[in-house]
């Protein structure tokens, strides 16, 4: 008998799709925020905090979320969604490093997102999630680039040959915890990760998901949200 007459003649059971796999995000939020003038993961923006926009996004689409704060914060009020809070590091890269380590090991796959970019939709986090889910081993969005460009020696740069990375990036997870297991620094993990040697997927990012940097930044963002919050179909 073939193995699918057999699973279906006497086991359908065999026929459930397959379990989905486990997701988790770290939010990094453990910055200085030295260019924005203070905490600005902190900042009131359009009804919540910078940091709980973040988290609420990422909770909306995977089974859980460790923040990263600054030192001392981590036994302090979780923003809503946040399962674990844990300590951040001296870098970008070190937070993430806390964070990996308090995710569950039974995660399959893991997301980077960066705080700083709250206005990152729920659509972004779930089409980087089904890209790993597709085979991916690290996934990061990205936009075209507005701007044209010139390296600092003079020399032009095509704009059409580059894009702007953003956050949520996605990784199976084995790859990440590889990733950072040499204790690298690297603006983003994607980097880490093809420093490993895994293979960087690009999926389409979002104009509207803009990394907050200076206090002006903050207006734009919450204009996008308030926005967002007009339009039911945008909602999330
Ligand atoms: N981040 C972190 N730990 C660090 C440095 C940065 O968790 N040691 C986080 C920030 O909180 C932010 C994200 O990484 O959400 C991206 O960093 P960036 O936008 O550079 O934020 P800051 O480092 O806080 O800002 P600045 O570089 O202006 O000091
Ligand atoms: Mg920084």
């Amino acid at each position: 008998m073939s193995r699918a007459g057999w699973a279906v003649a006497s086991h359908p059971v065999t026929d459930r799709p397959p379990t989905p796999p486990v997701v988790w995000t770290v939010v990094v939020a453990a910055g200085s925020g030295r260019r924005f003038g203070g905490a600005k993961q902190h900042a009131p923006l359009a009804g919540r905090s910078v940091l709980g926009w973040s988290v609420a996004t990422a909770a909306s689409v995977g089974d859980g979320v460790v923040a990263v704060v600054p030192p001392g914060e981590e036994t302090g009020p979780a923003p809503d969604g946040a399962d674990r809070l844990v300590a951040g590091g001296a870098t970008r890269s070190e937070s993430v490093r806390r964070g990996l380590a308090a995710v569950p090991d039974d995660a399959a796959i893991v997301l980077v997102h960066d705080a700083a970019r709250p206005a990152a939709s729920t659509a972004l986090f779930a089409a980087v999630v089904d890209a790993v889910a597709a085979g991916a081993e690290a996934v990061v969005p990205a936009v075209p680039v507005a701007d044209t460009l010139r390296r600092r020696d003079g020399d032009a740069i095509d704009r059409d040959d580059v894009v702007a990375v953003q956050t949520p990036q996605g990784f199976r997870a084995d790859v990440l915890r590889r990733a950072h297991a040499g204790g690298r620094e690297a603006t983003d993990d994607a980097g880490l990760a093809e420093a490993i040697g895994a293979r960087v997927r690009i999926v389409d990012g979002e104009t509207t998901n803009l990394k907050i940097t200076h206090p002006a930044d903050l207006a734009v963002v919450a204009a996008h949200l308030d926005r967002r919050a007009e339009t039911p179909s945008e909602v999330g």
